[in-house]
């Protein structure tokens, strides 16, 4: 795995430049396992449910649709990231769902607080040996049997998918500090339960999606 370049105190000023081309980005290269997380995630009405990492809410506008009498919460380190979901979600028309700053290190909830926990595009720029950490900081506001749904970069499996990690090596910064990452083993490691991961690749750019459940309470 290729070594973090961002800084958490350099996300914002990154995120803040990437903001209004994000989504034209983010249309291409990742929807396909963006929707399919959402798919295996398979959040039902009525659920309590928190994306970290909201950045524009391209998720987070899908997860009202499908959650509009449940809980929504959703939180990310980027001001000008989070000012552009918050448009989505007011458009919506929704009433249920909080957006607001926030660090995915310590996440300002409640123990067993969720239900469920979305999480996309964010561990691929965290340093590796942050990993434990903050999948322990997830696991802590999620629910025994609470289910976490990821995407993140991945490490390529055709030679074509190459051409991102040239990229990330010449300026990190032009893919937002995200480079391939596998995080199966951090998952089982953290005593996560019922792990799957299937990898997606779209226009070249390669993602993983990985569903898991806390497990049961004692
Ligand atoms: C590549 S974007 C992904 C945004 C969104 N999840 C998506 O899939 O479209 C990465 C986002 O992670 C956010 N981020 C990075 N580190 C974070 C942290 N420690 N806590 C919360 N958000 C963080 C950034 O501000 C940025 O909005």
């Amino acid at each position: 795995m290729l070594d973090a370049k961002i800084e958490k105190s350099r996300v914002a000023a990154v995120y803040r430049k990437i903001a209004p081309s994000y989504d034209l980005w983010a249309r291409l290269t990742e929807s396909k396992a963006r929707d399919r997380c959402l798919e295996l995630a398979d959040i039902g009405d009525g659920e309590n449910v928190l994306e970290v990492a909201v950045g524009t809410g391209l998720a987070f506008e899908r997860i009202l649709q499908i959650n509009p009498s449940g809980r929504n919460e959703g939180i990310d380190l980027t001001e000008a990231m989070l000012a552009r979901a918050k448009r989505k979600a007011a458009e919506s028309g929704a009433k249920n769902y909080r957006l607001r700053v926030g660090d995915a290190y310590e996440l300002d909830f409640p123990n067993d607080a969720f239900d469920v926990l979305i999480n996309n595009y964010m561990f691929d720029l965290l340093p590796e040996q942050d990993f434990p950490a903050v999948l322990e900081e997830f696991k802590r506001v999620l629910r025994p049997d609470g289910r976490l749904a990821m995407v993140n970069m991945t490490q390529g499996e055709r030679w074509y998918n190459g051409i991102w990690e040239r990229i990330y090596r010449i300026n990190p910064a032009w893919l937002g500090g995200c480079r391939g990452v596998l995080l199966l083993p951090y998952l089982e490691t953290s005593g996560f339960v019922q792990i799957r991961r299937e990898y997606v690749s779209q226009f070249t750019f390669p993602s993983e999606i990985i569903c898991a459940k806390t497990g049961g309470s004692m």
